[in-house]
Parts: C-alpha cells; sequence; structure tokens
C-alpha cells in the first residue's frame, strides 16, 4: 500500500445484501470503489453484532484492493493476531475500546498490519496526539457507531484539528458516519482523504443493478474532489 492523499472512497458493507457478500464486494470494486471497508461489531462495545475472524478471512480472497477493517469492539488485543490471518490490511481500534490503545497500535503493527486509531464523536483530537506516531490512519465518527445510515454529525472542526497535528506524517484521515454527496465536501475540505460510505453507495442499486453503486460512488467522490482542487 503507497500513500497519498487522494480521495478514496470505501465502502461498508454493512449496508450490502449479507447473504451475497463475494457478489457485493465484487460489484463495489468493480464500479469504482478503492478500498472495502468492513464494519466488525460486538454487541458490547456498540449495541449491534455482525461479523468476526472467519468471516473477515471469507471475504479476503474476493477483496482486491484494501480490506479495511474497522472494529467496533472491546477488548480489542486478544483479536489481533486473529484479524491478522484474516487478511486485514489495515487493523482500526477505537481509542475508547481499553485503557491501552498505545499498546495495541504497536501490536497491529508488529502482526503486520497497518494501524488505524477510530475516535468517536464525543472524544477529542487530543486524544490521539501521543499515538500519531504508531498510528497510519485516524477514524473520525461522524456518527454514533453501531448502524448504518444515521445523520451525520459534524466534525469539522476535529478533522482540522487533526490534519494539523498530523503535518507531513503519511497519516490517513477517514471519516465514517452519514458521508454522501452534500457532506463529502466539507469532510474534504477539512483535510479528510479517506470517506466511508455505507447507504451512499449501496442505495438503489445491486449486484444485478451496479451500475447504481458506479454513480453513487462517482457522485461522492466528485463531490469530494470539488472541495480540494
Ligand atoms: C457505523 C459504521 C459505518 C457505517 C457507515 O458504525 O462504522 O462504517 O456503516 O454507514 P453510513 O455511510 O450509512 O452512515
Ligand atoms: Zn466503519
Amino acid at each position: 500500500m503507497s500513500f497519498d492523499r487522494s480521495i478514496k472512497i470505501a465502502p461498508s458493507i454493512l449496508s450490502a445484501d449479507f447473504a451475497n457478500f463475494s457478489a457485493e464486494i465484487q460489484a463495489i470494486e468493480a464500479q469504482g470503489a478503492d478500498w472495502v471497508h468492513i464494519d466488525v461489531m460486538d454487541g458490547h462495545f456498540v449495541p449491534n453484532l455482525t461479523f468476526g475472524p472467519p468471516a473477515v478471512k471469507a471475504f479476503r480472497p474476493h477483496v482486491k484492493t484494501v480490506m479495511d477493517v474497522h472494529l467496533m469492539i472491546t477488548p480489542v488485543d486478544p483479536y489481533i493476531q486473529a484479524y491478522a490471518d484474516a487478511g486485514a490490511d489495515i487493523l482500526t481500534a477505537h481509542v475508547e475500546a481499553g485503557a491501552h490503545t498505545h499498546r495495541t497500535l504497536q501490536a497491529i503493527r508488529a502482526a503486520g498490519m497497518k494501524a488505524g486509531v477510530a475516535l468517536n464523536p464525543g472524544t477529542p483530537a487530543y486524544a490521539v496526539e501521543h499515538l500519531l506516531d504508531l498510528t497510519d490512519l485516524v477514524c473520525v465518527m461522524t456518527v454514533n457507531p453501531g448502524f448504518g445510515g444515521q445523520k451525520f454529525i459534524d466534525m469539522t472542526n476535529k478533522i482540522r484539528k487533526l490534519r494539523s497535528m498530523i503535518g507531513d506524517r503519511p497519516i490517513h484521515i477517514e471519516i465514517d458516519g452519514g458521508v454522501d454527496p452534500k457532506t463529502a465536501p466539507l469532510v474534504a475540505a477539512a483535510g479528510a482523504d479517506v470517506l466511508v460510505a455505507g447507504s451512499a453507495v449501496f442505495k438503489g442499486g445491486s449486484v444485478d443493478n451496479p451500475e447504481v453503486y458506479g454513480a453513487n460512488i462517482k457522485a461522492v467522490r466528485s463531490a469530494a474532489e470539488s472541495a480540494t482542487s
């Protein structure tokens, strides 16, 4: 994975057909997805339950781009090796998930993955200030995690602060929650480069009608790019 700050669209398969993940992943990649975002929920850190390491491992052969795994679980550390074995390229843990995020990020890198750290809407930018040298991606949640299709919460001040804290370091700023063609320009102008989008990508389309995914991805990308050029 090489680093750049161009806009990347990462559809969240939380909004895909759960009975047809392989075809859904192939469809979004064929329609222009840059990364594939996988939301792992434990029914404990967040009030919803999705899938674990065996499912993520089954997705792996279908993902030709970047498998971006967002853990909404606690504890994290006992599962890091399982997600490395499942083939995650990026593994993101929440800073609120435990007392020792510093150790968690070291362990993610030691297991051979890129390390991400996510912040809930109520968590300030400075919570990651002393973690940045161990971090490849900061994920700014613009909804309270747990469900797709929620309303965007404006976190542009936090994104600007993070962008300035990061400076020249090769660290992505990812935005997750309520990203659509209306909100994408706000977060892109503030300094985000990876835009996760679930409902905005999958709405109206299907594996039998994948061009809709393509049009939806293009709409988010063009809106974001218009704010950065
Ligand atoms: C929220 C998840 C998101 C979610 C985004 O807990 O982390 O990735 O699927 O979905 P939308 O784009 O529908 O808000
Ligand atoms: Zn997510």
